[in-house]
């Protein structure tokens, strides 16, 4: 057993002090994860291209890992090290009380960002502090935790950037847009986060009428239908790295879901049509929206985006078409593209619409936007085409 290390008494009898929280996103998905923590009461102490960070205490992270549509991981502040490499990391890591938060049955994986010169692979990093944690804890108790990559039981996280390290415990685990209902994914699916930022943007509640034409694997559908019967897309899993750290409190677990549970729509949900030419798709779609419950506030149809029925009062229509880069063939799809322009202009006077698509393929579709939203699809540059669609808008050759 290891002498050096003082067993502090336990911290339970003392009031929790708030620690950071760093909610991670995909990259530039901020604005739209800021606003969704905002929405939630809390106090944003700063932002970058990939996170956003608060203070908060455990109920909070538990709050935030239920609720939060845009966001991949809630990160909770565990300790900070000075280290240049990956022996002065060890050396740091392992004076941390790792035995308060993994138990020596557990199963524990090491996930990082590292941005420092002495690391080549940053699974080495990871092996380093797995090391760490899993001495600390041996020395300890004697026994010693499992490791692996799995992710699907107590998660640490190492951020390492130059001389600076921030070791987090992950209280989502797994990413957080893995919300389990997207049972078949189909081509091309859209992250589900990016796709409740696309709604976000496009100011959807539920209010009004939602059209989503080629809806694939239905992911904006399905989360449309999440946000207008604000049902905490949380609910849908039972998995989260905070069930498997020791200090888990079950009953703030279950106080918060049940608090989730008890959110109520602001008013029946306005339809919701989602529709693909594909009827796999539609089949998928369909089958995604019952796994994730919300296929009752879904109509679906099969057929060609042009066909797809617009409710008799005005709302929201998306489209997320094919991309070069990942499918179709280039010509047909400019093609496409000019045929959704023709749609919105011809058929959906006084809707609001909006294409999301490639940067290259924005340009094709033959209408102005009033504004184009960037979004970075993994390594796809993506632009959010809002059109304001009045009886007789004009086609114009700029559509930059
Ligand atoms: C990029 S995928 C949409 C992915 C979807 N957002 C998701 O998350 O799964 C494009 C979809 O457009 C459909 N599509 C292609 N041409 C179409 C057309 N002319 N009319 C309707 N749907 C079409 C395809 O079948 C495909 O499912």
């Amino acid at each position: 057993m290891l002498s050096h290390i003082e067993r502090e008494s336990s911290s339970s009898e003392r009031p929790e002090t708030p620690r950071l929280l760093r909610l991670t996103c995909a990259p530039g998905l901020t604005p739209w994860l800021e606003q969704e923590v905002r929405d939630l009461g809390y106090d944003v102490e700063g932002s970058d291209h990939t996170g956003v960070e608060l203070r908060g205490r455990m109920v909070d992270a538990m709050r935030l890992t239920l609720r939060l549509r845009t966001a991949y991981h809630v990160l909770q502040r565990f300790g900070d090290l000075r280290a240049r490499d990956a022996e002065a990391m060890y050396q740091g890591a392992i004076r941390l009380p790792w035995e308060r938060v993994i138990s020596p049955d557990g199963h524990v994986t090491v996930t990082s960002t590292v941005r420092n010169d002495s690391i080549r692979n940053s699974m080495f990093a990871n092996m380093r502090l797995k090391d760490a944690i899993v001495d600390r804890i041996s020395q300890v108790h004697g026994r010693r935790p499992d490791a692996g990559s799995d992710g699907d039981r107590t998660v640490v996280h190492l951020y390492w950037q130059d001389d600076f390290c921030r070791i987090t415990l992950d209280i989502s685990g797994r990413k957080l847009s893995d919300r389990g209902y997207r049972r078949i994914p189909r081509r091309a699916p859209m992250r589900e986060t990016i796709a409740a930022a696309i709604l976000m943007q496009a100011d959807y509640d539920g209010s009004r009428p939602l059209v989503i034409p080629m809806c694939g694997s239905g992911t904006i559908a399905i989360e449309a239908a999440l946000i207008a019967a604000n049902r905490a897309p949380g609910l849908l899993r039972s998995n989260f790295g905070v069930k498997h750290l020791l200090t888990f409190d079950e009953g703030t677990w279950t106080e918060e879901r049940v608090s989730a549970r008890k959110l109520k729509a602001k008013q029946s949900p306005a339809p919701i049509i989602a529709s693909d030419i594909d009827p796999d798709a539609v089949d998928a779609a369909r089958k995604n929206a019952s796994t994730a419950g919300v296929d009752h506030l879904i109509e679906f149809q099969v057929c060609d985006f042009a066909e797809t029925p617009l409710p008799e009062e005005a709302g929201t229509i998306i489209l997320h078409g094919e991309y070069g880069q990942r499918l179709g063939d280039p010509v047909e799809l400019q093609s496409t593209y000019k045929r959704i322009g023709d749609f919105l202009k011809q058929s959906c006077g006084g809707w609001d619409g909006y294409v999301f698509t490639s940067k290259e393929l924005a340009g094709t579709i033959g209408l102005k936007a009033a504004r184009r939203t960037p979004f970075e699809n993994g390594s796809i540059d993506c632009r959010l085409l809002q059109f304001e669609l009045y009886s007789g808008t004009r086609r114009t050759s700029d559509a930059s």
